[in-house]
């Protein structure tokens, strides 16, 4: 049976990803840091869909662990068909006053781990010539974000990496898309500590499960970029036409905190 390795599987977007692949007859590789959540995620998954979904509990920020990941898989004779890396998270606040290591954390995971597994999995898949990657960019993608701006950084940096890795591969079996969401309802906001600032009151938050699914479309059609929502796409044609001075200006009123 085919397996795809999802990262950050027990949150929000990417546990519905682990329920529309198993749904698909998948096997899956199971990866976040908590370990009992990873579990009871991994028992659910094998007796609804009767497939195989083995938890690898790992902090994909710290140096060394997708390496780690990369050779536990391997040596449980597993061959990765997805590997879907959509672990990432963000932090609002001025960057002056903000936590430098959490800042660095951001970039080891959000960049580093997305980077540093599409290489090891994507050079397996080249060789064996058939592959799917899918890498959890944002529509935080298109624009500077003023109170936020690492993370903003950070997805701007997935979406041309994984548009040149995707150009790089092509017709080689292997594909690289890149799933672009917007405001979605997930444990995100409260890890971000974004409670107070304006984005909901201005945006409508989407479905985990409609932004999984979209990605999953995405990803078996091999397209490079998949947006989501029309608020999003609004997003990427405004972020073309409008000077880039106020598109940061307009983000960092919504970024803000209120009051
Ligand atoms: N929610 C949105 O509005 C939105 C919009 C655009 C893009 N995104 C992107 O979508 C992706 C998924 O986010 P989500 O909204 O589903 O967030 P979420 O509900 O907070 O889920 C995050 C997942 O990542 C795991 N994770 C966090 N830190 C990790 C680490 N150091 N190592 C390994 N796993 C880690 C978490 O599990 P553990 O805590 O157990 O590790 C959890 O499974 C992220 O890349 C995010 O940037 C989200």
């Amino acid at each position: 049976m085919a397996c795809a390795l999802v990262t950050g599987a027990t949150g929000g977007i990417g546990s519905e990803l682990c329920d529309i692949l198993a749904g698909n007859g998948y096997d899956l590789v199971l990866v976040a840091r908590n370990e009992e959540k990873l579990i009871a995620l991994s028992k659910r998954l094998e007796l609804a869909y009767g497939v195989e979904a083995p938890a690898f509990p790992a902090d994909l920020s710290k140096p060394g662990i997708a390496d780690l990941l990369f050779r536990a898989v391997i040596e449980e004779g597993i061959v990765v068909d997805i590997l879907a890396n959509n672990a990432g998270f963000g932090d609002q606040g001025a960057f002056l006053d903000s936590d430098w290591e959490r800042q660095e954390k951001m970039i080891d995971l959000n960049i580093r781990a997305l980077m540093r597994l599409s290489y090891l999995f994507g050079n397996d898949m080249r060789a064996r010539g058939y592959g799917r990657i899918l890498n959890m960019a944002s529509v935080a993608a298109f624009t500077a974000g003023p109170y936020m701006p690492v993370y903003f950084a950070s997805k701007a940096f997935v979406l041309s990496f994984s548009q040149a890795l995707g150009e790089e591969l092509r017709g080689s079996g292997v594909t690289v898309t890149a799933l672009c969401p917007g405001t979605t309802a997930t444990g995100f906001w409260d890890a971000a500590g974004m409670d107070a600032t304006h984005v909901f009151s201005l945006m409508r938050a989407q479905s985990p499960r409609t932004v999984a699914e979209l990605g999953y479309r995405a990803l078996m059609a091999g397209k490079p970029v998949a947006l989501h929502s029309p608020a999003t796409h609004l997003a990427n044609i405004a972020a073309r036409l409008v000077p880039r001075r106020l598109s940061t200006w307009v983000c960092g009123r919504v970024l803000s905190k209120r009051g």
